[in-house]
């Protein structure tokens, strides 16, 4: 941007103006100018050898110690990229930049939440160093190619720099969100079977000092870790157990400066992440290196039109996929800048995002819908005291956008200047998938894109038929499939060829989620899950995890829980629960039921509303029938409940509901 007398010129419009009203944007000239891909001929061109068109920015995106044998190769349900290769992931997120004029160049611009402390920056060469010492660390604990490493620390950099020295080593890392209970920690752990738990004593939230050693402490019980590294992140007080429990710092001090890079299969395990599908337990997604890697490298340098001068700032938690991918990976893969906040959006004041944007200069700034959703409800006021003219680009993801938030996002954070990325993707496919170009569009409210180039998605119905321009189904991913996406199930084959490869077929990747077909280019409107799976302020949640959770209570007979819409979170769980013989109704025993649910998974999952019945809606062969009470949570009519074997209870159902409602 031209600077005039140290002050930042009029900001450049990076979207032209809407002059039909028919809330569809394009890219400016420009926005064209200086975007990686403008031109709208990619899409046919990688459409006709996408496997040679991965190939060509596999190797101009990255580097490889050893180059592949063979690009693709598919054994339905399972496929492989880049067969024969080697390559470290860390080694291309530092080493490789190091060695060029981005070598004392931020890499992580890091921001606490307590106002009074410092800013960290970590250039790329400080961020090799520390990765260099902490993969020699975590050597010197026993931890070797293959070993599974559990990570549970909060937003701070030591949690880039354990994923990055896992990877150089060749450990598996599987990252924990920092917000997520012992219990949740523990069965994640027990799944990994871990060796090593890196967490942190305490951090911030909200002005408070959360301490998560004591949540450690108890999640690793029962489990194979054998070494806990802690980072003195809040200065606690914790209690560290001889000869398990050692400082991070102190581990430091002694570790030697170079560690030699892991040359990996382009297939080996990158890390694993553990999410949740449609039953009780959480799965634990498995992604390999090579592909992965070059769809986090070509997503996020297209996605978000990256250059040097750029400051990214994803604000997702590492525990997330977005996280990993474009608040790790992604960014320092390109070299890029990114910012990093460790604290709660809103402390001290609604306006902390927009006072960091205006403070260090944010030209990139990805968020989810349900940070926007609160934001609208904050008020206008709080961007507009802040010089947001930085910011050049803005992405969404986690769930469908809304036109109003879409278009508060556009006009008060925006400016009306900056064309809003609307991307679609999942834990599974490991990078972006769906959305428009920065400087190819269209930017339209409510529909995300195109498939990126050198994928192909299209939308089918209950028999597999293409649906027409406008019309409604289920959203699928054909092959070649994308080379970030997954390629199992930890420990559990079966259900990943269930889950993804059952619906339409072994070749046929399902994703889960409806979508509509907008118009004839192929622009895609996402409609939300078709599953029991929910997106609580954008987290993944599945009902049959509350539901386990519900019914490990002593008094609790059956549950059923279902999404109901909120205003902010996007949607809450509710919970419908039928008591033991012996149990009455009361609200100290609703307290304890849902505090049991936040014990076991965490605050996310707290149920909005217990309703005790007498009956659960069920089928003739004894199922529940969740879409009832679903329509039920929405205000929608209940449909057809003739093939209910207790018909009855939808009255009282209604009735529960509608009181609650009047309350
Ligand atoms: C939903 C998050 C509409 C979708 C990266 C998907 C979206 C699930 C969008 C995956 C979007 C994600 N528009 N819906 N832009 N992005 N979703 O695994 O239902 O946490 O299946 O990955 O989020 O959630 P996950």
């Amino acid at each position: 941007m031209e600077q005039k007398h140290g002050k930042i010129a009029e900001p450049i419009k990076w979207v032209v103006e809407d002059p039909e009203r028919k809330e569809v944007w394009w890219p400016s000239p420009e926005l064209k100018k200086r975007a990686w891909v403008s031109d709208e001929s990619i899409y046919e061109q990688s459409g006709k050898d996408p496997i040679a068109f991965w190939a060509a920015l596999a190797r101009e995106g990255l580097h490889w110690f050893k180059e592949w044998d063979k690009t693709y190769e598919q054994d339905p349900p399972y496929f492989r990229w880049f067969i024969g290769g080697k390559i470290n992931a860390s080694y291309n997120a530092v080493d490789r930049h190091i060695s060029t004029e981005k070598r004392y160049k931020a890499a992580i611009i890091w921001e606490p939440e307590p106002l009074d402390e410092p800013a960290r920056v970590l250039t790329y060469y400080d961020l090799y160093r520390e990765i260099n010492k902490f993969a020699n660390a975590l050597k010197s604990l026993g931890v070797g190619k293959g070993d599974r490493v559990g990570i549970y620390l909060p937003m701070i950099p030591e949690v880039q720099i354990a994923m990055l020295a896992c990877a150089r080593i060749g450990a598996i890392h599987s990252v924990v969100f920092s917000a997520f209970s012992a219990d949740s920690l523990r069965s994640r752990l027990m799944d990994a079977e871990a060796k090593v738990l890196i967490t942190a004593d305490g951090y911030y939230r909200r002005g408070k000092i959360i301490n998560l050693k004591a949540e450690a402490d108890e999640g690793i019980k029962g489990t194979t870790v054998e070494k806990v590294v802690v980072v003195k992140r809040a200065g606690l007080n914790v209690p560290m157990l001889e000869g398990r429990d050692l400082w991070w710092h102190e581990l430091m001090k002694g570790a030697a400066a170079y560690c030699e890079p892991e040359p990996m299969d382009s297939e080996d395990t990158l890390f694993i992440l553990y999410t949740s599908g449609t039953t009780g337990k959480p799965k634990g997604v498995v992604h390999t290196t090579g592909g992965y890697l070059t769809q986090a490298y070509w997503t996020t340098k297209w996605d978000f039109d990256i250059h040097d001068d750029d400051l990214f700032w994803c604000t997702a938690d590492i525990g997330w996929i977005t996280g990993h991918t474009y608040a790790c990976y992604g960014p320092l893969l390109l070299g890029a800048t990114m910012l990093m906040y460790e604290g709660a959006p809103d402390y001290p004041e609604p306006d902390r995002w927009w006072a960091i944007i205006e403070k260090y200069g944010v030209s990139i700034f990805y968020t989810a819908p349900t940070a926007i959703r609160m934001f609208v409800k904050y008020g206008e006021e709080w961007p507009r005291k802040h010089d947001l003219s930085s910011l050049r680009i803005l992405g969404t993801v986690g769930e469908p956008i809304d036109r109003e938030a879409w278009l508060w996002y556009f006009y008060n954070i925006g400016g009306g200047r900056c064309p809003i990325i609307d991307t679609w993707w999942q834990t599974e496919t490991g990078g972006t998938l769906i959305n428009s170009l920065p400087g190819i569009g269209p930017f339209i409210p409510t529909v995300a894109g195109r498939s990126f180039p050198g994928t192909r998605h299209v939308v089918l119905d209950e028999n597999g038929r293409r649906v027409g321009v406008g019309e409604t189904g289920s959203l699928v991913q054909l092959s070649p499939f994308a080379p970030g996406m997954l390629r199992g199930i930890y420990k559990d084959p079966e259900r990943y060829k269930e889950l993804y490869f059952s619906k339409y077929g072994d070749e046929i990747y399902y994703t889960h989620d409806g979508a509509k077909v907008w118009d004839e280019t192929y622009n895609i409107r996402l409609g939300g899950r078709e599953d029991d799976v929910m997106k609580v302020a954008g987290h993944r949640l599945a009902t049959a995890e509350v539901e386990t959770a519900l019914t490990d209570h002593e008094a609790v007979a059956e549950a059923a829980v279902v999404p109901a819409p909120h205003e902010i979170k996007g949607e809450v769980p509710v919970a419908f629960v039928v008591l033991k013989k012996g149990w009455e109704p009361s609200e100290a025993l609703e307290k304890e039921i849902v505090a049991k649910v936040v014990k076991a998974i965490g605050p996310t999952a707290k149920p909005q509303a217990v309703f005790f019945v007498h009956d659960l809606p069920k089928t003739r062969s004894g199922k529940i029938m969740r879409r009832i009470l679903r329509s039920l949570m929405k205000g929608e009519p209940v449909g057809d409940t003739t093939t209910l074997m207790n018909p009855e209870v939808v009255e009282e159902l209604k009735a529960r509901v509608a009181g609650a409602a009047s309350k």
